[in-house]
């Protein structure tokens, strides 16, 4: 059964005027560049007040150095395999403890959203970051919109597997699909968003097109990318980097300069771009976001939290 958001709610009623006719005319101006393709869409987005005033890393830093599992573990590995990724049709199957489950397609989860450009500091837990400009809206909107039941206090994600077009997946060291969970609260945080581009064009493949959560002040492994699967559910779901080593990765993950990894320490980091001989920056408490999230962690101790 497919679910949508467009029965109850259209664009133009949630969408200020300006910004909807501005959509229409980028649209009609895709159209008639249909032969350049849809990379020159491009995406409509109003500024987020939430964004940094740091200056981005450059697109060529953003989509030539990632992790993606999926695509094999080197930093190259995904520019040079993703593209083979069908992401159109794109599902995304919501369930679990919410009032309407169902497959929804991405026009589903982004009608009558607008989408804002949220520019966050991003930290590895491999100890570099970047600044990374995206596109996107608030996961707390998508599941105020599918309904959360009481008894929900956790999220639950789930990256596509599909082994034919993702050459990592041979790799049998991780159990796929790849997996991330969030508390309840983190998830309607309203710097927890969902992603759907970045430098004002959709999601690159290699970013986790055409859909991926961002949580700014926990480590990047967190923020899962092209996402097939939502589900609320009452228990602490299992996560990726948890089950691989869980002496390593707990579920927070928080960015904590006072926690090391036990193989590293996590006091600083390495801005990408920055060249070999960049002065390591130290790293913030959260990330730097420590003001609007220190409370979600209130009378937690988060050496054992971690
Ligand atoms: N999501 C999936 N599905 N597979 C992955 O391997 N890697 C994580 C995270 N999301 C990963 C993932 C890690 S370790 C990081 S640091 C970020 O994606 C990297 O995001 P970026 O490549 O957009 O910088």
């Amino acid at each position: 059964m497919r679910k949508g958001f467009r029965s109850d709610l259209g664009w133009s009623d949630v969408t200020p005027k300006g910004l909807w006719l501005n959509r229409r005319q980028v649209l009609a101006a895709a159209g008639a560049m249909a032969l350049g393709g849809p990379a020159l869409a491009g995406l409509t987005y109003e500024k987020s007040p939430l964004s940094t005033d740091e200056a981005p890393n450059t697109l060529e830093d953003i989509t030539s150095y990632n992790n993606f599992y999926e695509f094999g573990f080197d930093k190259t590995d995904p520019a040079r395999y993703a593209g083979a990724m069908t992401t159109d049709p794109w599902s995304v199957q919501i369930d679990g403890l919410v009032d309407k489950p169902g497959a929804y397609s991405l026009d589903d989860l982004t009608m009558g959203v607008t989408l804002e450009e949220r520019i966050y500091r991003f930290r590895c837990v491999e100890a570099w970051s970047m600044v990374v400009p995206w596109i996107g809206f608030e996961l707390a909107t998508l599941l105020n919109r599918v309904g959360v039941q009481p008894g929900a206090r956790f999220v639950a994600f789930e990256t596509l597997a599909r082994p034919e077009e993702m050459p990592g997946m041979a790799n049998p060291s991780i159990e796929w699909p790849y997996r991330e969970g969030l508390r309840l609260d983190e998830a309607m945080h309203p710097l927890t968003i969902l992603a759907t581009g970045l430098y004002g064009e959709p999601m690159p493949k290699q970013n986790g097109a055409p859909i991926r959560v961002v949580v700014p002040w926990k480590y990047g492994f967190k923020s899962i990318k092209s996402i097939v699967r939502i589900s609320l559910v009452a228990d602490m779901p299992p996560t990726t980097w948890n089950m691989l080593q869980p002496g390593e990765y707990g579920f927070y993950s928080n960015v904590n300069p006072t926690v090391d990894h036990p193989r590293w320490s996590q006091a600083s980091e390495r801005r990408i771009g920055g060249g070999l001989f960049a002065k390591r920056q130290d790293t913030l408490m959260f990330n730097g976001y420590g003001d609007q999230v220190a409370g979600l962690y209130a009378g937690m101790d988060l050496t054992k939290d971690y």
